[in-house]
């Protein structure tokens, strides 16, 4: 499902270039549910950017759903991504000043479709993670499980076939955090989506298929 190859990310600024990931060839099936681990600044999540189509590699290839994506423009670019995958970060990254609702059906805004059936696919979204009950909440009322849920909500809302998540329970207790872990188990095993998440605990780790270990931007296992 997806497909890299050799690739290479090297960050320059005036003084310092940092070899963010170096060499990283690594292919995950559909349907896998792939794990990545590594101390801090080893390159996850530029690996996962990469994987997202949100960051172009110094070199390499990317290739996803046997698309070669080098060659595609922005435009492009953006309507793949918009189209296939479903990010999920640490922060949740939602808007404050828009109802949860509104939230979930933003991806569906760059598609050819209704106002109802948008609000239709939200409902629908948010009712799979636990929260019909909170549509008309902002997301600044909402406890962090419940952000990261509607977070979910609006990945899944127009059915990618990959999530990327960096560190989905990062922010998270142990209880909200296995709730979260759940809940891509379930999307996992029951929808088939192909999952990749970046986590710093085993425990969630050992819940997927696979483990890549990173170190220095190396993966070493
Ligand atoms: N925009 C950037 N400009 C320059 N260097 C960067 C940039 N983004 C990341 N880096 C460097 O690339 C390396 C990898 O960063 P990355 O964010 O991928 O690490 P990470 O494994 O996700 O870490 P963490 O666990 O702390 O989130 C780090 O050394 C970082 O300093
Ligand atoms: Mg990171």
């Amino acid at each position: 499902m997806i497909s890299l190859q050799n690739i290479e990310k090297v960050y320059r600024t005036d003084t310092i270039q940092t070899l963010a990931l170096n060499n990283i060839s690594l292919d995950v099936a559909k349907g896998e549910f792939l794990s990545i681990m590594g101390p801090s600044g080893c390159g996850k999540s530029t690996l996962l950017n990469i994987m997202g189509l949100l960051d172009a590699p110094s070199k390499g290839s990317v290739r996803i759903d046997s698309q070669q994506t080098n060659s595609l423009g922005d435009k492009q670019l953006a309507a793949f991504r918009n189209k296939k995958l479903g990010f999920i970060f640490q922060s949740y990254h939602l808007i404050n000043d828009l109802q949860v609702l509104d939230n979930v059906e933003l991806p569906l805004l760059y598609r050819d479709t209704t106002a109802k059936q948008r609000r239709e696919l939200a409902a629908q979204a948010l009712e799979k993670v636990g929260l019909s009950n909170r549509m008309k909440h902002f997301p600044t009322q909402l406890s962090g499980g419940q952000r990261q849920r509607v977070a979910i909500a609006r990945a899944i809302v127009g059915r990618p076939e990959i999530i990327l998540a960096d560190e989905p329970t990062g922010n998270l207790d142990s209880v909200m955090g296995n709730e979260i872990m759940d809940i891509l188990t379930g999307l996992n095993q029951n929808e088939g989506t192909t999952i990749v998440m970046v986590t710093h605990d085993e425990n969630m780790a050992r819940k997927t298929h696979r483990l890549v270990r990173l170190f220095d931007g190396s993966q070493v296992q």
